[in-house]
């Protein structure tokens, strides 16, 4: 039975960094006789050029009809300006999300031995790094109502948002964390601000409420604000991290930067039922765009993830992150992770070494 992967480039580097790992998929496809149906579809500022809107509805319709999905990025300065805020890429990406339920965002930060020197942080720091971040990703400030921009007495404008989230929710995105954790190290520090936002203080209860079913997994907590120093100063003390959407979005791109680059940090969104959309951590790069320079490695391995989690191909996600070590052994660099004494290449050229990686 064929299985329909919905691929989704976007804006910015994301259709180049898709392309490669496109080449990937179709190369695993035929090797490993997966019998996927790759389609591509419009999303982002590349749908409101076309349709005049972020998610048109025949992009929604393939991405529900999908078993999954694989998106590049969104977003981009010439949509920046647009002054309806609904008409506006990132809208497109978290409709998405959003319409599909895709609750349970895991962004693993693991650094290859080989980019120890890539970081920016003391190769001591972060060599044998392998954390995971579970971010709530269909909830909290980004979701929440009412929200907007009003005019006050006086005729002064304020701007509102609201950080909200239910009990439902939380015990909801906790259980995948408490699971994620329970098959790893069994350590899970939930991040909250429960000194400050009342939403927060819910989230603890129900994170020690939930602990009573994982015996087995140590919970502890942490300010947002002392999670991000921490990440920095020792990162390797975490094993799993839970957190709400917005914090989740900060950390894991400091989180990013401790496995050499935000090239290299994969993502999973998934349903209830483990559906998910994959996609690079990092966004579309405007300033290097159309230049064949982005790192394509993230694509690819949320490409390993998308087969690893909603495809049931753990074998063939194997294969393609042996490729991408193999590649980084024969000391190819993109920019971001490039460092003294190593071969630059570009975004095809990190695709061919993949590629002929998987074909050795
Ligand atoms: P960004 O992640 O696009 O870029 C931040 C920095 O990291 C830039 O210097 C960029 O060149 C670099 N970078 C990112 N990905 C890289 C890669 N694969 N290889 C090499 N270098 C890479 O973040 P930003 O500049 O804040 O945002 C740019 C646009 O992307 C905005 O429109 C934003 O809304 C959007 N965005 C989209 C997503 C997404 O689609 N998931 C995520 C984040 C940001
Ligand atoms: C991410 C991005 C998105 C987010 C934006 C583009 C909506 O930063 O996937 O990390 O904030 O979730
Ligand atoms: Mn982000």
């Amino acid at each position: 039975m064929s299985k329909n992967v919905l691929i989704l480039p976007g804006d910015g580097i994301g259709p180049e960094i898709v392309a490669q790992a496109r080449r990937v998929l179709e190369l695993v496809n035929a090797q490993d006789n997966l019998g996927l149906e790759l389609t591509e579809a419009l999303v982002g500022g590349a749908a409101i050029d076309a349709d005049g809107v972020p998610l048109p509805q025949a992009t929604l319709d393939a991405a529900n009809a999908a078993d999954a999905i694989l998106l590049g990025a969104v977003g981009g300065p010439e949509w920046d300006t647009n002054p309806d805020f609904q008409i506006r890429p990132e809208k497109g990406l978290l409709g998405i999300r959003s319409n599909l339920g895709l609750f349970g965002n895991l962004r693993p930060a693991i650094l290859y031995p080989q980019l120890a020197h890539a970081s920016t942080l003391k190769p001591e720091v972060v060599s044998g790094l392998d954390i995971l971040i579970v971010r709530e990703l269909t909830g909290g400030i980004y979701f929440g109502q009412p929200r907007g921009v009003r005019e006050k007495e006086g005729g002064i404008r304020e701007g509102y948002n609201t950080y909200v989230y239910d009990e439902n929710e939380i015990r909801r995105i906790g259980r995948v964390a408490f699971e994620a954790a329970r098959a790893r190290d069994k350590r899970l520090c939930s991040v909250d601000k429960a000194n400050v936002l009342e939403v927060t203080v819910l989230w603890r209860e129900i994170m020690e409420e939930l602990s009573k079913e994982y015996p087995d997994v140590e919970l502890s907590h942490m300010y947002v604000d002392n999670a991000a120093m921490q990440l920095v100063r020792a990162p390797k003390q975490f094993d799993v991290m839970v957190t709400g959407n917005m914090f989740g979005d900060i950390l894991s791109d400091a989180a990013a930067m401790l496995t050499g680059s935000i090239g290299m940090l994969p993502s999973a969104s998934l349903d209830v039922n483990g559906k998910g959309m994959y996609e690079p951590c990092h966004g579309s790069a405007p300033d290097i765009a159309g230049q064949n320079l982005a790192n394509p490695l993230a694509t690819i391995m949320s490409a390993g993830m998308m087969l690893r989690y909603s495809l049931n191909e753990g074998a063939t996600a194997d294969r393609i992150e042996a490729a991408v070590s193999a590649v980084l052994d024969q000391n190819l660099r993109t920019g971001d992770i490039w460092s003294e004494g190593m071969q630059k290449v570009s975004t095809s050229e990190m695709g061919d070494a993949v590629i002929a990686a998987l074909q050795a």
